[in-house]
């Protein structure tokens, strides 16, 4: 039977002090199509944020862009109050005017009067990790930056996060806060984050890589990878993410699905256990896209 527990995949302390267990959850998906209202099934994407805890999945990604809002208001009617040692991760910095459209906003009285719905949105006091989820080029970084060090101040959010960003850009952030998360966009194929990881590696930075599994979209691409699958009765998917959580011990996954079936393949990820030899394997094929 396979073994359904997300704490195999070890844990990891963001900013040093707030454990997670290192595979967790985006709920970008618990919306509705275009990421725009809700889902179109709200009982399944309930009972798949309910499936959370029972398979120690505590690390849970949003945004109040996802809906907007949606999202976090299904976690927090759902989850809260939160078992012990749930983490919830949210975003401001875009707004959405329909689905599939975002657009960055970054000034000062916006990312404020996000964080504080979301707290409301998630009934907590106090967000564990807040996270810039875009640097917007339209407004003086240093105004966006020195809004988010006096959110901190004032005990709105606990830890900083950023989203889509260089080394370069984590290093200036960080003389206005400490960066405790980077999210990027990283996967087995699409590697353009490997920089930005191997910097948050060496400076003990959470890494959070969205779209973990390509979006759903991964397949066996030849033999060897489909002589790996067989190995371990693992689909491409279930590779993916067994492969990231191996590649780094700051790697914080975060695959997202609104079905509870999908999140339970997901989580059956954690047990699986690469050899080196496979490791190599797959990340050499990964590398070919
Ligand atoms: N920082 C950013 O800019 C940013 C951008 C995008 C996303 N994110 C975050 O990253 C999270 C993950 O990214 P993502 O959701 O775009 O990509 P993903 O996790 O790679 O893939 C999610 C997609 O795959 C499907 N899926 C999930 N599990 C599956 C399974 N076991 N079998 C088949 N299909 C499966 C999902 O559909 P179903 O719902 O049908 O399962 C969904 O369409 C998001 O939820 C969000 O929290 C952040």
């Amino acid at each position: 039977m396979t073994t359904l527990d997300a704490a195999l995949s070890g844990t990891f302390a963001i900013g040093g002090d707030l454990k997670v267990v290192r595979l967790g959850f985006g709920a970008m998906r618990i919306t509705g199509r275009g990421i725009w209202g809700p889902p179109e099934n709200p009982e399944e994407a309930k009972a798949t944020l309910r499936r959370l805890p029972e398979l120690n999945v505590d690390f849970v990604d949003t945004a109040e862009s996802y809906g907007p809002y949606v999202s976090e208001e299904l976690i927090g009617e759902v989850l809260a109050p939160y078992a012990q040692g749930t983490i919830i991760a949210t975003k401001s910095g875009l707004t959405r005017t329909g689905p599939d459209q975002w657009h960055q906003l970054g000034r000062p009285e916006f990312l404020r009067q996000g964080a504080i719905q979301s707290l409301r949105r998630l009934k907590l006091d106090v967000i564990d990790l807040w996270q810039l989820h875009r640097i917007e080029s339209g407004t003086p970084r240093e105004d966006q930056f020195g809004a988010i060090a006096q959110m901190q101040q004032d005990g709105l959010i606990r830890h900083v996060g950023l989203s889509e960003v260089s080394v370069a850009d984590i290093k200036e952030a960080s003389t206005y806060f400490k960066v405790t998360t980077v999210q990027n966009m990283y996967n087995l194929v699409n590697r353009r984050a490997e920089d930005v990881l191997d910097y948050c590696e060496a400076n003990g930075i959470g890494f959070i890589p969205w779209r973990p599994i390509d979006g759903g979209n991964l397949e066996s691409t030849s033999a060897e990878f489909k002589a790996i699958m067989d190995k371990h009765g693992a689909s491409a998917s279930q590779l993916a993410l067994a492969w990231m959580l191996k590649r780094s011990p700051v790697m914080l996954p975060i695959p997202g699905t609104g079905k509870v079936k999908h999140l339970e393949e997901n989580v059956a990820a954690a047990a699986i256990k690469l050899s080196d030899d496979d490791f190599a394997t797959l990340d050499r094929i990964g590398r070919k896209g």
